[in-house]
Formats: structure tokens, C-alpha cells, sequence
């Protein structure tokens, strides 16, 4: 704090109670000290007020309140840059952690969590070490590394994933075979790593109305091979023409996804994080979509996110896998 701060401070505080003290004093100036049945003279709602003054018990509690408070701002921080005569609540030198020169370091909170983060280092410091020299394919067949992995995920992801990982409107299913970004080991790291920001287009304006209902059809008989609703007025022979003239540069010639870059697989619609009915999917090719993945790099560190990646990967790899099912198949 500087020095303009720091009295600003002091001088704020000990003002405030320096006030307090004399408006407590001075509003028991004149009045008579014995009790009477005479009242102040107002009412509300028939409630009166007798013109007592403040029990002197009350009063003494104000009194030990100024007292605690003054005795409380010279052991402890508290007036601008003012330490406090205890040791060791604040560091000697804040960049080097140095402790008062006694070498008690009093109980603080920072104190505390200081500590606690040391001892939780230090007891999970080597596992997780343990864990980030291995490959992720490893890590995701340790019950250890899946456990901690698993409470990662429930509180940082699961908001999104759901608790289940399954997905949710708008949030793709981790647990399946279908992956927007590729569902490797490294990938997903990466995806969790770094985040994803994905760009769907919007088309309304570039291929009209007609344009957009016809492409959905498309999507939905052709890639889907479902049925078109029967009042839908689309020509799915149209929406072919319109597919490869806009979407096969991302989507692919056979509308199986290009992974690089986020985009999905549109032959799978249990895995369309948007909807699969023909509502919704005029909905998102009329006015596109942005889905966001936030990086946790910054947020968790490179050996939480490792195993948060094995975790992630084992969903969908602890047995035989729905990949390995679909090429069976
Ligand atoms: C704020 C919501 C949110 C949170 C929190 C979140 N995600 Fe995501 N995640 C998303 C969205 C949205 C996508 C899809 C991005 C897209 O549209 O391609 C995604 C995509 C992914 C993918 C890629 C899926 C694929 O099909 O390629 C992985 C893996 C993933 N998230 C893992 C995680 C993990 C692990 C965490 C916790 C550390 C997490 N996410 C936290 C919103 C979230
Ligand atoms: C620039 C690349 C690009 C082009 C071109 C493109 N898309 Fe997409 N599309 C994406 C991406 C990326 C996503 C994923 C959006 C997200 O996750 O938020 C997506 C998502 C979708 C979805 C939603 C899938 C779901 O999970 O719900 C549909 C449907 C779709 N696209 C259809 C089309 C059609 C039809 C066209 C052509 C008219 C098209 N796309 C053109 C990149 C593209």
C-alpha cells in the first residue's frame, strides 16, 4: 500500500471509532440516571418509547466493543500497512516468505492454506509426477489415476458433460465413439489443454430458405436415413447439390466430419449436440453455431489435465470400445 493509502486508512478507521466513542458519550450526557414511567413522547402503531436512558450494562458493551476493536488494530494488520505486534502475520518480506525474525509464525489463514497446499503437494506431488511421465493409454487403467481423474472431472467439467459425462443440450457426449475434435489419447489432451472454439456458418442468407430446408432434408434422409416429416415441402435431391457446393469442405464429401476442425460427423445424428429433428436442424444451419470448449491449462496445470484426459479416454475405451464395436460391425 502506499504511504497516501496507508493513512488514508488509518485515518478512516480510527476516525470512525474516535466518532462512535463521542457520539456514545455525549448522547448520555443529561440524562437523569434513575428510571421513570415517562415516555419520549412518539408512537408508532400504539408502541411508546420510555425516555430511559441506555441500560448500563448495554452501555458497558459498547464500551468493550471500542475497547476490543482499538486492542485488535494493535495486535493485528489492520491500519494500512500497520503488521500488528503478533508475529508472523504477515511476512518480514513478502518475495522471499521470510517469517518474522522470532521464527513464530502465529496462525494465520494464509498461514493455513500455505501449509495445507504444501502438505497436499507433498503427499500428491509424487503421484501426480507418477502419472504425467506415463502415456495417457496407461494412466486411463489405473483405479487411482481414474479416481482422482474422476473427482476432477465431477468438479470442474461435469457442469458442462454432466456428472455422467453424456452430454447435455449443446455439450457433446464424452462416452461414445463420436468425436468432433478426434478421441486419440494426445487429442483429447490436447482439446482439454488448449480448449476449442468451433465455427459452424451460418447460411440463411447464402442459400435462402428454400436453400436451408432443402440441405436439412438432405442431411436427414441421405447422411441419416430417416424419415422426412410429411409436411416438410423440401427436396432432398436439391439439398445434395447445396451440400457439396458449401458444406463438404468441412463436413466432407461424405458428411463425415473433418476432425481439424471441430467439424462434426452429420451421419450420426445420436451424436448432434444441436438436435436431429428437421426443426432443429433448419435451425442451426439457418443461423450457425459456435460451440466453446474452455482451455484448462491455465486453470488446472498440464499434470491434472493428464488425468483428466486418461479419465475422459477411459470412458470410451475401458471396454471394447464403440469404436472398436462400430468397425467390427
Ligand atoms: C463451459 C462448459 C464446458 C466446461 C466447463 C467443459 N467443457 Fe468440454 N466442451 C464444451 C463444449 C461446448 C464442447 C464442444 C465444443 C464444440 O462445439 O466443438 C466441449 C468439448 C470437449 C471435448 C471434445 C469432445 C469431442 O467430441 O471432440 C472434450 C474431450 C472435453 N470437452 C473435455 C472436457 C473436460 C475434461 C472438462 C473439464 C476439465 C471440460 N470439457 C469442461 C464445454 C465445456
Ligand atoms: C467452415 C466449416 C463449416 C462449413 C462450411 C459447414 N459447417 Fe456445419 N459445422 C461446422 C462446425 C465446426 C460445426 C460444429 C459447431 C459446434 O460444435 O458448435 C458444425 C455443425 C453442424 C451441424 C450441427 C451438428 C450438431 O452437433 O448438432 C449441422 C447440422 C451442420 N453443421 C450442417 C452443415 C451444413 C448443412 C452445411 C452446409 C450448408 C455446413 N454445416 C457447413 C463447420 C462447418
Amino acid at each position: 500500500m502506499t504511504l497516501f493509502w496507508s493513512l488514508y486508512v488509518t485515518v478512516l478507521t480510527l476516525g470512525t471509532i474516535a466518532t462512535l466513542t463521542w457520539i456514545l458519550l455525549s448522547t448520555r450526557k443529561g440524562q437523569r440516571a434513575e428510571t421513570t414511567d415517562e415516555t419520549v413522547g412518539h408512537s408508532f402503531d400504539g408502541i411508546e418509547e420510555y425516555d430511559n436512558p441506555l441500560p448500563k450494562w448495554w452501555f458497558m458493551l459498547f464500551v468493550a466493543t471500542i475497547i476490543f476493536a482499538l486492542g485488535y488494530l494493535v495486535l493485528y494488520p489492520g491500519l494500512g500497512n500497520w503488521k500488528g505486534v503478533l508475529p508472523g502475520y504477515s511476512y518480514l518480506n513478502n518475495e522471499t516468505k521470510q517469517e518474522f525474525s522470532n521464527g513464530q509464525p502465529g496462525w494465520t489463514g494464509v498461514h493455513e492454506w500455505e501449509k495445507d497446499m504444501a502438505k497436499a503437494d507433498a503427499k500428491f506431488g509424487p503421484i501426480f509426477a507418477k502419472f504425467a511421465a506415463m502415456p495417457i493409454e496407461e494412466v486411463a487403467k489405473d483405479p487411482q489415476a481414474l479416481k482422482m481423474g474422476g473427482r476432477l472431472f465431477a468438479s470442474n467439467c461435469s457442469v458442462c458433460h454432466g456428472s455422467d459425462a453424456k452430454g447435455n443440450y449443446g455439450f457433446p457426449n464424452l462416452t461414445d465413439a463420436d468425436w468432433r475434435w478426434g478421441g486419440e489419447a494426445s487429442t483429447i489432451e490436447t482439446t482439454i489443454l488448449g480448449g476449442r472454439h468451433a465455427v459452424m456458418p451460418a447460411w440463411g442468407t447464402v442459400i435462402g430458405d428454400q436453400g436451408v430446408r432443402d440441405v436439412a432434408a438432405f442431411v436427414l434422409t441421405q447422411l441419416d436415413g430417416r424419415k422426412l416429416p410429411e409436411d416438410a415441402k423440401a427436396d432432398p435431391a436439391n439439398g445434395q447439390k447445396i451440400f457439396a457446393a458449401n458444406c463438404v469442405a468441412c463436413h466432407g464429401p461424405e458428411g463425415k466430419g473433418t476432425p481439424a476442425m471441430g467439424a462434426p460427423n452429420l451421419t450420426h445424428p445420436a451424436a448432434f449436440i444441436y438436435g436431429s429433428s428437421f426443426a432443429q436442424l433448419q435451425q442451426t444451419i439457418r443461423y450457425g453455431r459456435q460451440g466453446v470448449m474452455p482451455a484448462q491449462e491455465q486453470l488446472q496445470g498440464k499434470d491434472k489435465v493428464h488425468l483428466l484426459a486418461a479419465y475422459v479416454y477411459s470412458l470410451s475405451h475401458g471396454n471394447a470400445s464403440d469404436a472398436e464395436k462400430e468397425k467390427a460391425e
